[in-house]
């Protein structure tokens, strides 16, 4: 059969809901052949569930300390040459008066895994803004915790939790990480975040060094198993100081290619239009926009420290990245047909 065909018949079963096989998941993964007939019915779905709107998150970085050493990312402990700072309550408060007044009602509270980051802390933090904004949504994304963590976290008022899977596949997550992680653990924690009764949000990086196409699939089984209300993904991108600094970065056309896969398998969730995407290149976010993603996650971190918090190399910290830079995003995100809504803009699902 001609292969074409072949796919895009595929494509219109992934878009009625049903499930493909894995050898025809990883055929859709790796080609680029029908990537306007994806995007377009992806795009189709998102109209379905969410119509024309883009929900817009604060995101604060607020701590560059981690204990971790994931080979690619800037923050790992190894990386000497990593500048840390980590953000006081005080500031934190204020980044969040900033984004209220710029019309942020979810804030996205980033960091590594810092040690020195106590429970008593995070959970302060959360209760400071929901007392000050209970019309906002608070998110987390501090990586892994205790149990007891995550509730206390949840008790205080936190709302969401973001923590990428980063690979579904036991030998290739061991290619990215060293033997004191474990991807069992990783999990676990995000089947623990959502007993506990968070909206959670998992994803991979796309292109990571040895990643396959049958990695990507199992990457998109594990979802279904999780059924994540968020999914986030972002190519990789090396960083110089990082054991992988010679890899190249992942494609930007695949990342879309496969935001508009999940889209389709995933029509209820929220998929964020990523920063690595953008950092490949500007035109990559109104891609994604336009292939299936339906959330942007502006940039609150003060200037002062945002440059510390470097995931990988040339992360963007200014244009339209920058939370400030908000009505440039509001005029882009019209002029191609969206537009950007002030609300917490939580999960719809049936
Ligand atoms: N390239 C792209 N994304 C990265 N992350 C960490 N390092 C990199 C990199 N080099 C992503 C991981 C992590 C998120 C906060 O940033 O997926 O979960
Ligand atoms: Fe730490 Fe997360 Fe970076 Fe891993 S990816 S080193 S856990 S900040």
């Amino acid at each position: 059969m001609d292969p074409v065909y072949e796919i895009s018949g595929q494509i219109r079963q992934l878009a009625a809901g049903k499930d493909l096989s894995d050898p025809a998941l990883a055929a859709i993964v790796s080609s680029s052949g029908q990537d306007g007939a994806l995007a377009c019915e992806a795009d189709a779905a998102r109209r379905r569930m969410y119509g024309t709107d883009v929900y817009l998150r604060g995101l604060i970085e607020i701590s560059s300390y981690c204990r971790n050493n994931c080979y690619y990312c800037g923050l790992r402990a190894g990386n000497a040459k990593c500048l840390r700072y980590r953000l006081s309550e005080d500031e934190i408060l204020e980044c969040c008066d900033e984004g209220y007044n710029l019309g942020f009602r979810t804030f996205v509270l980033q960091g590594g895994e810092d040690p020195c980051q106590t429970d008593v802390f995070v959970c302060s933090v959360v209760s400071s803004i929901k007392k000050k904004y209970p019309d906002c949504a608070v998110t987390l994304s501090l990586g892994e915790k205790e149990y007891s963590s995550y509730k206390a976290f949840y008790e205080s008022g936190a709302d969401r939790y973001l923590l990428r899977h980063e690979t579904a596949d036991e030998a290739h997550y061991r290619k990215l990480h060293p033997d004191s992680m474990s991807l069992g653990r990783r999990k676990e924690c995000l089947f623990s975040l959502k007993e506990i009764g968070y909206q959670v949000g998992s994803g991979f990086m796309v292109g990571s060094p040895y990643q396959t196409a049958d990695n990507i699939v199992s990457d998109l089984r594990f979802l279904q198993k999780l059924s994540p209300d968020m999914i986030g993904i972002g190519p990789f991108i090396p960083h110089h100081a990082t054991p992988f600094s010679n890899f190249n970065s992942g494609s930007a056309q695949q990342t879309v290619r496969l935001v508009s896969v999940l889209r389709l398998m995933f029509p209820y969730a929220l998929i964020p239009a990523t920063t690595s995407l953008a950092t490949i290149g500007e035109k990559y976010r109104e891609k994604a926009l336009l292939s299936g993603a339906n959330v942007i996650m502006p940039n609150l971190t003060p200037l002062k420290v945002r440059k510390k918090y470097e995931l990988y190399n040339r992360k963007l910290v200014s244009s339209l990245e920058s939370a400030q830079a908000v009505s440039e995003l509001e005029k882009m995100l019209e002029r191609i047909g969206y537009r950007a809504v002030s609300s917490r803009g939580d999960v719809k699902r049936g």
